[in-house]
């Protein structure tokens, strides 16, 4: 199989690499529990920049790297100044001379594609604006724990069409998953995405996707419904705007009625209880929020020993 370089974007991914991430992710998992160590990143270093905030991602890379026997380095913003005390193609070189793998949480997708545009080390994605890879690897992991497989699962997507839905609406196109994303009006994914998809139905290769409106059709019949934040970091001035858009589109009770009786919830965290979802439901039986926060540490190790190791 051939090997990826970098993890920027799930669309870059072959269905048979991202399978090879969610084996070794869930025998790592095994493994760890059974106390068995695995040293694949000794006296090997990740650097990690993180230009917005993070609990998950920031963690999970560090106990992830420390249980491989490597370490971090967490490089602040404002001490590297990227493109301002100089361009991020003589950071990524810079730092390609002395780690080997980077990290990187930003605003624009862009820096991180021009990152591993100049780095001659592994660069991973931990978020940007456009995609969260990380985050979807760990969700594949989290289902295939709970249902034994991905393919023909209906999992419904509720809210803003933002990095999160894309980076699921990539791996469902890669895995099998039958995915419905419902959004408000103009808050649908973006065009780069669609376009990037080229197709939202190919039943030889399995892809269903599908974008709809109305949150009750959408859940019908679903085994998983999914949401995230309703203003994602850097969107704060748009909050009280984006509330009033997406009242309709709260994961509740109410909602959860016209699903699957035995749906599962998924959320990426961090959530806000009384706004994209409700308490009793995140706090609730059906809710495998915690699993899919957990899984983060199983994808990215296995991530990481195979870009790194
Ligand atoms: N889900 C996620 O990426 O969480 P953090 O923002 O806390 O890293
Ligand atoms: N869409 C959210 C995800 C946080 C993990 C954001 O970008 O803020």
């Amino acid at each position: 199989m051939p090997k990826f370089k970098h993890l920027v974007s799930l669309h870059a991914l072959k269905p048979e690499q991202i399978h090879e991430i969610l084996t070794l992710a869930a025998r790592f998992k095994i493994e760890l529990k059974q106390g068995k160590e695995h040293a694949l990143l000794k006296q090997k270093t990740l650097a990690m920049i993180f230009e917005k905030p993070s609990t998950r991602t920031r963690v999970s890379f560090e106990v992830g790297m420390v249980q491989l026997g490597g370490h971090v380095i967490n490089l602040r913003p404002d001490d590297i100044q990227m493109d301002g005390r100089e361009p991020v193609s003589d950071i990524a070189r810079t730092l390609s001379r002395m780690v080997q793998g980077i990290m990187l949480r930003t605003f624009a997708h862009e820096t991180i594609e021009r990152f591993a545009e100049f780095a001659e080390v592994p660069v991973i994605n931990g978020l940007s604006d456009y995609e969260h890879p990380c985050q979807a690897l760990a969700d594949m992991l989290t289902l295939i724990e709970h249902f034994g497989h991905l393919d023909d699962i209906v999992l419904t997507y509720v809210g803003d069409g933002n990095n999160v839905a894309h980076s699921l609406m990539f791996a469902a196109a890669k895995v099998g998953l039958k995915l419905r994303v419902c959004t408000p009006k103009g808050y649908e994914p973006s065009r780069k995405a669609l376009k990037a998809l080229g197709t939202l139905k190919n039943k030889r290769r399995g892809i269903d996707i599908e974008l709809l409106r109305d949150p009750r059709q959408a859940v019908a019949g679903a085994q998983v419904v999914y949401t995230d934040v309703w203003a994602s970091m850097g969107q704060e001035a748009e909050s009280a705007q984006r509330e009033r858009d997406f009242r309709a589109y709260q994961v509740n009770a109410a909602l959860l009625k016209h699903a699957d009786p035995k749906c599962l919830v998924m959320h990426c965290l961090p959530a806000h209880r009384g706004l994209e979802i409700t308490a009793a439901v995140i706090d609730g039986p059906q809710s495998i929020v915690f699993d899919q926060a957990e899984n983060r540490l199983h994808a990215q190790k296995a991530v990481l020993a195979l870009l790194m190791s």
